[in-house]
């Protein structure tokens, strides 16, 4: 949820942590704030809202310079988005200062104890309480490495901590529990981040750490150990994506750079992950053809839109493999005591493998001794990490709040899996797979047809500016890509927008419909004859109850014309894979909108990009 940053090394400090958290502003954005280490003492400053507040602050007031820092862009959990509550926070004295991703659950308990130690606390955070702990283990002696892990193997919840120590101005010390960090190896400098943006500038070698672990970082090298104080090793692994991924590239928003990265995106999920004959190889699941026969359930957990894609994916995988496939948001998942056994496959798919409400589900499904396999964007993140295996949707970081890429690639990585297991299973023949592959190739052109006409779906967007309320109706796999339009224009637009399935309209829906009521619809392909009949005949009886209609149909579909008021023209697919076109002309419109409403489209407001608090 917030952004972490460390730095040591011989680069002024502050411009090496306000750059990493210009990077990682996507995770939370509700204030930001820097520490440095100079002279025996902690400079800081921060600043309820953007950074581009706190940096107005340092351009009035500049810090004095360092090479020893941390700092933190916040999604607020305890107290409210204002200057107080914005971290780093200090100890009782001012040697310590700390900044913070997580919830301290167990806060309210040593909240107590601090105070009755004499404490003052200034802030209602969670995270100041940790920094006074720290700050009193140290004064009894010892490194900023003992004192955390001291009062680390004493916190209960999710957190990721960074600290300095005014008298030691050779180290940043961090920790974590179920709450990312990653470190990144410089020569001479090293850093700390949430994930690799933070640092990916300066090095693209990376260390990544297991669960509670704490790190040290220093000019001359890293150092890890677990809670338990025993030494401990991460994992190295080098970046594979550079600086320009991470830079806007002349688009206005991340977001619209990310929809119009969507071709490559999906030539990059699909490679490598089939021979020429179109037999799918999907090297990094690491379970074995035996167990993925003896699966008899499938379950899909996941959250927003990655929830979307796996509706898109139950479909898919029920036709191919004949194997019951239920989906499941994954914070309702454990609390309704799901029946999971040894033949169960969990499937979590996860953009940021950090979502606190799809580990934990995961976690529970693994004690009941299911397989759980990972889809997901981020390398090394926790969710494939304690996954039995993983399939990587190489979509290049998301940066925008929405998700688009993130979301076109879970798909193509659920199609791949379906196939798989039908391969593996024997319930699809060799030829029919080999087709569906082919088309799967084709998709990156489809995709890049619909962005070429983007300028249509801008006019559509400036048409409707106005508009108060947008419905969305789909059927069959149209039906998630309904929900995803909604939410799109929901996180963006701020606008009241819904998705249904069309067949669902005559028991309710309806009555929303009034005159000039924009409502876009999904029309399936003709293969599927009686629901692309079903889906003219709700187009007609929304248009005779006045919606403003807006019809996606595939290329050559007529009839049509007399029912809509604007036709977006979709490529000809067979009709699982028409969410991949379909989704697109929504992400489009709904950036568009937003930008003409004037939000900012890459960080909606109380939104960021991974939730990794229940
Ligand atoms: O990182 P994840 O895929 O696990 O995130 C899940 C949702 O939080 C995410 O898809 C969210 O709904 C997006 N903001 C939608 O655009």
């Amino acid at each position: 949820m917030c952004g972490i940053v460390g730095y040591v090394g011989d680069k002024q400090a502050q411009d090496v942590v306000i750059e990493g958290l210009r990077r990682l502003e996507y995770r939370g954005y509700d204030s930001a704030g820097v520490a440095l280490v100079n002279d025996g003492s902690v400079a800081w400053a921060k600043r309820a809202g953007k950074l581009a507040n706190l940096e107005k602050v340092l351009a009035e007031s500049p810090l004095p310079g360092s090479t020893t820092g941390i700092g933190h862009t916040r999604w607020a959990t305890h107290g409210a988005p204002n200057d107080t509550n914005a971290h780093p926070h200090l100890g009782n004295h001012g040697r310590v200062a700390l900044v913070h991703n997580g919830i301290i659950e167990n806060f309210a308990e040593l909240r107590s104890e601090v105070e009755a130690a004499g404490d003052e606390l200034r802030s209602e955070t969670d995270t100041e309480i940790a920094a006074h702990l720290i700050e009193t283990a140290l004064a009894a002696g010892g490194t900023l490495t003992g004192a955390m892990q001291q009062v680390c193997s004493r916190l209960e919840g999710a957190f990721t901590l960074v600290a300095v120590d005014a008298e030691d101005p050779s180290r940043v010390v961090a920790a974590r529990r179920n709450s990312p960090l990653v470190v990144g190896i410089g020569e001479g400098e090293n850093f700390i981040g949430s994930d690799v943006a933070a640092f990916i500038e300066h090095t693209r070698e990376a260390l990544e750490l297991g669960q509670d672990q704490i790190v040290t970082i220093t000019r001359e090298g890293v150092e890890v150990i677990g809670f338990d104080g025993r030494p401990a090793e991460g994992t190295r692994y080098h970046v594979d994506w550079d600086l320009s991924a991470a830079e806007k590239d002349g688009f206005d928003w991340f977001m619209r750079k990310e929809i119009f990265e969507q071709p490559r995106a999906i030539a990059d999920a699909l490679l490598g992950r089939h021979d020429a004959e179109g037999r799918l190889q999907l090297d990094e699941v690491r379970i074995s053809d035996d167990e993925l026969r003896e699966v008899d359930k499938i379950i899909i957990i996941a959250c927003g839109t990655a929830f979307y894609a796996g509706l898109v994916a139950k479909y898919a995988i029920e036709h191919w493999t004949r194997v019951p496939c239920e989906v499941e948001l994954a914070h309702e998942f454990r609390y309704r005591d799901p029946i999971l056994t040894r033949s169960t496959l969990v499937v979590a798919i996860s953009q940021s493998g950090e979502t606190a409400d799809t580990l934990m589900a995961i976690r529970h499904a693994r004690q009941q001794r299911s397989k759980v396999l990972a889809i997901c964007n981020t390398n090394g993140s926790t969710i494939p990490r304690e996954s039995d295996a993983v399939i990587y949707t190489h979509a290049g970081p998301e940066i925008g709040v929405a998700s688009t890429k993130g979301f076109i690639t879970q798909m193509i990585a659920a199609y791949l899996l379906g196939l798989y297991l039908a391969q593996v299973r024997g319930t699809s023949y060799a030829d029919e797979i080999a087709r569906v592959v082919g088309e799967l190739r084709d998709m990156p052109g489809h995709v890049q047809r619909i962005l070429d006409g983007a300028d249509d779906l801008y006019a559509l967007a400036a048409e409707l500016e106005g508009a108060r309320s947008v419905l969305f109706l789909g059927r069959h796999v149209g039906f998630p890509i309904a929900l995803e339009g909604a939410l799109k224009l929901k996180e963006l637009a701020y606008l009241h927008a819904e998705g249904f399935a069309a067949g669902e309209l005559k028991h309710g829906p309806i009555a929303l419909i009034e005159p000039g009521l924009p409502v876009f619809c999904v029309v399936p392909p003709r293969g599927r004859d009686q629901l692309h009949d079903k889906m003219v005949s709700a187009i007609q009886e929304i248009r005779a109850r006045g919606a403003r209609t807006i019809v996606m149909v595939e290329d050559d579909d007529h009839g049509i014309e007399e029912f809509a008021d604007t036709i977006i023209r979709l490529p000809r697919v067979s009709t699982l894979l028409q969410p991949v076109p379909a989704v697109v002309p929504l992400q489009l419109f709904a950036c568009e909108l937003a930008t003409r409403l004037g939000h900012d489209v890459d960080q909606p407001r109380n939104l960021a990009k991974s939730v990794t608090v229940e």
